[in-house]
């Protein structure tokens, strides 16, 4: 093996059953430099990491991994640790209870006659975080912390471990512009201190920018290398190898004609779940018409998350004020299960903690909000449950042998599509979707768009929140612009521009 690279993998596979989730890829990663790894949902991409960091232990797979010269025959995570190797999942792995600094070093503290020395940790755990870029005071509890600052934290851990190959899965799916562009900046600097990063990513403008090689997987194949510089990279080779066809409409057309105001919000205000005093939303009012979709921007932080669930049926916050009307008629929505009751269906941006049962299968997850639907006599109709969970598997190209596979075995992607079903099914009047194609492949991502098109076209209405300025200015008929809890304006279609949807955020 030559010195060149730091991590080679040789014919590697990898089967679950009913599927070959890797088959015989090959893989090089050159000491020093940033990798980039792309490709649909279900690729293979996680898989891949999973077996390099030892989450999958020797003997699961076939083929060899070879890491700075040496075979690796890791039986679990720890053993890839000792060796400088770590991984930053796609869905975060702190334990949401305990400090910074203690989930910085756990599992790896020292003791002197078994005592440990907590001041000496937190001044150590001061290094990293400064090294990251993080301002916390270190005995913050992580959960306090949003997911940008989480992402920090767990990277300040892998250098507290002397990280010399640092494998991101996703690290920028959750986070805003602002802080994407710091991570990727981070992860630069990074590489002049000689780590070498892979990083797993959705976003082709993101792996262009910083990658200095990239692989393509699909159908669990490496499909293609390159070379970013030499070979002169862009984002259509990349889709072209990702999905093997060339995609066109990244944003269907659609000629809308909004009809009546099906839903409206006066005065609407919403204060934190613990500290009473603070208004996380402040008096806002908007207005939703039939046939219509309107998008949800700002920074990260605005409070449309916090909006769209607290008129979810109070989801969020201690208490809210303010007037809600639903067809001209105000309502009070007090539990989840009268807003859908009143014709509204939530998708939730939080998959994990609030979308997906992931010990239960597919099928069950999608029939969950539309038992009624399927059940007569107050027992579920088992064939029709599957038969809707096939249609939307058909659909929406959900990856998996089966509808009754297991949520968790799932990849991050078709998590999202069951999510996405799930609401689908429910039929609501008006869907409120909250990043819906976060984690999401190019290719599924038009078939959402395509899927959120076709709801309008029969009267449904959607409020969108989006971080992605393209996709909000691709698919909005209105977007409304908050910031800090408030509206700060509102662009129609037709003059609505990433610098005017920015500038609004900021100056109002
Ligand atoms: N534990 C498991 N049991 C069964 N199948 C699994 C398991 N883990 C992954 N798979 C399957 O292996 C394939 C590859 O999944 P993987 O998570 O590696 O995809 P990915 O490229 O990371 O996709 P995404 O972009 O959606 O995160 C998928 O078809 C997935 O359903
Ligand atoms: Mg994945």
């Amino acid at each position: 093996m030559s010195g060149e690279y730091i991590l080679e993998i040789e014919n590697l596979t990898k089967d679950f059953p009913g599927v070959r989730a890797l088959d015989n890829v090959n893989l090089k990663v050159k000491k020093g430099e940033i990798h980039s790894l792309c490709g649909e949902n279900g690729a293979g991409k996680s898989t891949l990491m999973s077996v390099i960091s030892g989450v999958y232990p020797k003997g699961s797979y076939e083929g060899r991994v070879f890491y700075k010269g040496k075979e690796t025959a890791y039986h679990n995570v720890k053993d890839s640790e000792k060796e400088r190797l770590a991984i930053i999942h796609q869905e975060l792995a702190l334990s949401p209870y305990l400090s910074i600094y203690e989930n910085i070093f756990l599992g790896h503290m020292k003791t002197s006659f078994g005592i440990i020395n907590w001041d000496y940790y937190i001044k150590e755990s001061q290094k990293y975080l400064a090294r990251v870029g993080l301002k916390e005071n270190p005995a913050t509890i992580v959960s306090r912390l949003g997911v940008g600052k989480q992402q920090l934290v767990e990277i300040a851990r892998a250098l507290s471990k002397q990280v010399e190959l640092l494998i991101l899965d996703e690290p920028t799916s959750s986070l805003n512009d602002d802080e994407s562009a710091k991570l990727l900046d981070l992860i630069l600097e990074f590489k002049k201190q000689g780590i070498t990063s892979v990083m797993i990513s959705h976003k082709l403008n993101e792996i262009l920018k910083i990658a200095d090689t990239v692989t393509v997987l699909r159908d669990g194949k490496s499909i293609s290398s390159f070379d970013v510089k030499k070979e002169n990279l862009t984002e259509e080779m990349l889709i072209r190898d990702m999905v093997g066809r060339n995609i066109t409409h990244r944003f269907p057309e659609r000629n809308s004609v909004p009809g009546d105001t099906v839903m409206e919000v006066k005065n609407w205000t919403v204060y934190h779940p613990e500290y009473h005093a603070i208004k996380v939303v402040d008096n806002v009012s908007f207005n939703l018409r039939k046939g219509e979709i309107l998008a949800f921007c700002g920074p990260m932080g605005a409070g449309r998350t916090e909006l769209m669930m607290s008129l979810y049926g109070g989801s969020y916050g201690s208490r809210s004020e303010g007037e809600l009307y639903i067809n001209g008629k105000k309502i009070q929505l007090d539990s989840a299960k009268k807003a859908l009751d009143a014709g509204l269906g939530y998708i939730s941006e939080d998959r994990k903690n609030l979308g997906l049962i992931l010990i239960q299968d597919i099928k069950t997850n999608i029939s969950s909000s539309s038992l009624g639907k399927l059940s007569s006599f107050g027992i579920v109709n088992k064939a029709k449950e599957i038969a809707e969970a096939e249609r939307y598997r058909d659909e929406l190209q959900i990856k998996t042998p089966s509808v009754f596979q297991l949520a968790r075995n799932l990849s991050g992607g078709n998590q999202q599509k069951v999510v996405v079903s799930r609401t689908l099914l429910a039929n609501p009047d008006i869907f409120i979707v909250d990043e819906p194609t976060r984690g999401i492949d190019i290719g599924a991502k038009t078939e959402i768009y395509n899927i959120l098109n076709d709801l309008v076209k029969q009267g449904k209405s959607v409020i969108m929140i989006s971080s992605e300025l393209p996709e909000a200015l691709g698919m909005a008929d209105r977007i409304y612009v908050m910031n800090e809890g408030r509206i700060k304006g509102m662009l129609r279609h037709d003059e609505a521009t990433q610098e005017k949807i920015m500038h609004m955020a900021l100056v109002g």
